[in-house]
């Protein structure tokens, strides 16, 4: 099988590594891919974007599948094109996508299928925002309803920032949605559809604040871990149950069916389980965690998908092992990140018993160095027999890394390490 993997970053390293490694893929191409992705396979610069300059390469590359990683190309109709063109695709259509691309769309899609969320109002006024922000009270919770790469959010007890970040999307032509505010820990949890079936992946644990302790503003996430050991047993039947089959059923019911992976963005409330977010696509840096210990052949299991055929597959296998994963990232993110900086120290990391490093935002140079090219730029990924040698391990590969005012987080699981992190049992509402 000839695949496709659409996306220049970590994630799409990740999937592009799983695929190499599955006896069934003959051939992986990727566009436009990175300098980690360009030492693997062949890569294509095309705009991503472009639904017609992605069905046009995959057609003349004779994919089998192709495989879109980002949110954009999505909610740009990649998909749809290239389904038009007969061309299986594992990643939503452009109206399916609206699940991410719109939180008043999900919103809407969970109401009418009883999943369990935090309330929410949408405000396109200062007036209306106030309201809402009084009406739920502290710690106010306000959402660009938009894509924002994770950043369009800010939680805050300052009633003035939250007013003042409503505005500011106010003033970019944008709406707001104001939410009750989640207690409890955050869990992603992937689960793979093609319009009907559900197929969950191992739950994993994201970091969105750029330093330690969850301290600073939200980024598209510094480092992730997968499995979780404290979650309650059960609860990724009670997600299915709950949340991703009734929700998968509703686009179903609405004539747009949803193919491809459900990102179900959780809080652990002491109220129970609630939805903090929708998103159409693996996250990142979670899937450089989750698929490093995936050990069924990705392959077949994107492709059952892409073709409706996700019932028919064997269970998932993981390998028994954790898999920490610790993002380096440029200077100056999540702000506008320097970029051109060199980056050392790779191949030692890589050498490392059991230690790899996935490229997100990396280019060549002039000299055919590999520098940073974006905000995100290399996750360090250790898989150990606990968390605690997982963690050892990523951390180590990160020491070897140099990158002129590179930042990472160095708590990265540490906490759940520590086996700090509690559940409160909740009651359910
Ligand atoms: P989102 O883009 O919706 O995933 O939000 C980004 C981050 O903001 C989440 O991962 C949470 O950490 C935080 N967040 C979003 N919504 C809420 C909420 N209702 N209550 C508490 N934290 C939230
Ligand atoms: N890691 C969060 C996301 O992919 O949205």
């Amino acid at each position: 099988m000839k695949v496709l993997v659409i996306g220049p970053g970590g994630r799409e390293h990740a999937i592009v590594r799983a695929l190499l490694a599955d006896p069934f893929v003959s051939e992986v191409h990727a566009a436009p891919g990175n300098a980690g992705i360009a030492q693997v396979v062949p890569v294509h610069s095309i705009n991503a974007n472009d639904p017609a300059a992605v069905t046009e390469l995959a057609r003349s590359l004779g994919s089998d599948l192709v495989v879109v990683g980002p949110e954009a190309p999505l909610a740009a109709g990649v998909a749809d094109a290239l389904i038009e063109a007969g061309i299986p695709v594992f990643g939503p259509t452009k109206a399916a996508a609206q699940l991410e691309a719109s939180k008043a769309f999900a919103k809407q899609i969970m109401a009418a299928a009883g999943v369990p969320t935090a309330m929410a109002k949408v405000a396109s006024t200062a007036d209306e925002a106030a309201e809402a922000l009084d009406a739920f009270g502290a710690p106010y919770v306000v959402k660009d309803d938009g894509l924002a790469a994770g950043k369009g959010v800010v939680v805050t007890s300052d009633r003035d920032a939250a007013l003042e970040h409503a505005q500011a999307c106010f003033d970019a032509g944008g709406t707001v949605v104001i939410e009750e505010y989640l207690d409890g820990p955050e869990v992603s949890l992937f689960v793979l559809s093609d319009g009907s079936t559900v197929v969950p992946l191992a739950p994993a644990q994201d970091f969105k604040r750029i330093f330690d302790n969850d301290e600073g503003p939200n980024t598209g996430g510094m480092g992730a871990y997968s499995p979780l050991e404290w979650v309650p047993a059960g609860l990724v039947d009670e997600v299915i149950e709950r949340v991703a089959q009734p929700t998968i059923d509703e686009m179903a019911r609405r004539g747009t069916p949803f193919t491809g992976v459900l990102y179900c963005g959780l809080a652990l409330t002491s109220r129970g389980l609630r939805v903090i977010e929708f998103n159409a696509r693996f996250g990142d840096p979670e899937t450089q965690a989750v698929l490093a210990r995936l050990k069924t052949p990705l392959g077949g299991v994107l492709l059952a998908a892409a073709k409706g055929e996700l019932a028919t597959i064997d269970n998932l296998h993981w390998a028994s092992e954790t898999a920490v994963a610790v993002v380096l990232a440029s200077a100056n993110y999540p702000d506008t990140p320097r970029t051109g900086d060199p980056i050392r120290g790779l191949e030692e990391a890589e050498a490392l018993d059991g230690v790899h490093v996935l490229h997100a935002g990396t280019a060549l140079n002039g000299d055919g160095a590999v520098v940073s090219s974006g905000g995100r730029v290399l996750a360090v990924v250790g898989l150990g027999a606990d968390l605690a040698e997982a963690r050892d391990k990523a951390y180590d590969g990160v020491s070897r890394l140099a990158l002129e005012g590179g930042q990472y987080r160095t708590d990265i699981a540490a906490r759940a390490a520590r086996g700090e992190i509690v559940v409160s049992a909740g009651s359910e509402a």
